[in-house]
């Protein structure tokens, strides 16, 4: 186990929740919302260097977190290194575009650049043949269909925590929300059972559970039915509740719960791109 390679994967999908959830959940693009979302894009930067910065490092022979010329070559010879270039100028972009542009639009299509190119952090990026493609592609989407989700529910709990946003406004916002999230839980279905196919193989789900890997991946599983609940909860039972006798309470409650099992998904999945998956 490698606490600090852990520590620093789910800090960056952390930000990158945080910065979606910004771009895309909060209802008004106002100053204050713009600068947010620069400070997560540059907090992403940050991340991303030290990221890179440790990778050289680890192949360094002189073991020197600054090794330069080790840098030089992950970035510009290795398909994670370009990766990390597309997404430190996509970063740049979204930084930038919402300290400028009144315009969201921009800045959400260099937020997803973003967001994808995480995709070549991981296993996503295992599968050479021809498949190859489809392994990233359907993992991009996995990506922005899981940060999307608790990005969605960082900005629902904020509107509901910080702001004078009456429970009907909030309510009408998850209602809208409804469509989106049954997308999202379906493109993660999906895309993880591919991603579980890929990456384990069909012969080895028998065997799931005599790995760290396995045991891992079927907690993140149990984690995921559980944020099932709340979000239907949430869909189901309070959200037309709120409409009806205005109480925030309750739907802070589910939506701090469910966040919370958010994280933690994300924590297991930063564990899990550090292990080997037959181990
Ligand atoms: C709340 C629901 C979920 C969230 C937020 C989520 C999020 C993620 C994220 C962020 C990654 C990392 C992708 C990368 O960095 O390349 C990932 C990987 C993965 N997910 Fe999910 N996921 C969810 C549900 C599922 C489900 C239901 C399955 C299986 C049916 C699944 C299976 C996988 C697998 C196998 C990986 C690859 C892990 C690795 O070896 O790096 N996920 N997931």
């Amino acid at each position: 186990m490698e606490p600090a390679g852990i520590a620093l994967r789910l800090l960056v999908y952390l930000d990158s929740v945080l910065m979606l959830g910004m771009l895309l959940f909060v209802a008004s693009w106002t100053r204050q919302v713009r600068l947010a979302t620069a400070v997560f894009a540059a907090v992403g930067i940050v991340l991303t260097t030290v990221t890179m910065l440790r990778l050289a490092a680890s192949f360094s022979d002189r073991a020197a977190f600054f090794d330069i010329p080790m840098l030089q070559m992950l970035l510009t010879e290795t398909a994670m290194g370009w990766a990390a270039i597309a997404r430190l100028a996509a970063l740049l972009a979204v930084a930038v575009l919402a300290l400028t542009s009144a315009k969201r639009f921009y800045t959400i299509l260099f937020a997803v650049i973003a967001v994808v190119s995480l995709s070549w952090n991981g296993h996503g990026a295992m599968t050479d043949d021809a498949l190859g493609w489809l392994h990233l592609s359907g993992n991009a989407l996995h990506l922005l269909a899981g940060l999307g989700w608790i990005g969605a529910l960082a900005a629902f709990l904020w509107a509901a925590a910080l702001s004078k946003e009456s429970s009907h406004d909030l309510a009408v916002s998850l209602e809208r929300f409804a469509g989106v999230g049954t997308v999202f839980v379906a493109v993660l279905l999906a895309t993880g059972i591919a991603n579980t196919l890929f990456i384990v193989g069909s012969n080895a789900l028998p065997t799931l559970l005599e790995t760290t890997y396995g045991r891992l991946l079927v907690t993140k599983i149990g984690l995921f039915a559980a944020m099932l609940a709340a979000a239907a909860a949430n869909r189901f039972w309070l959200t037309p509740r709120m409409i009806t006798s205005p109480s925030l309470g309750a739907v802070r409650t589910s939506l701090g719960a469910e966040l919370i099992l958010g994280i933690a998904v994300l924590a297991i999945v930063a564990w899990l791109g550090t292990l080997d998956p037959v181990q």
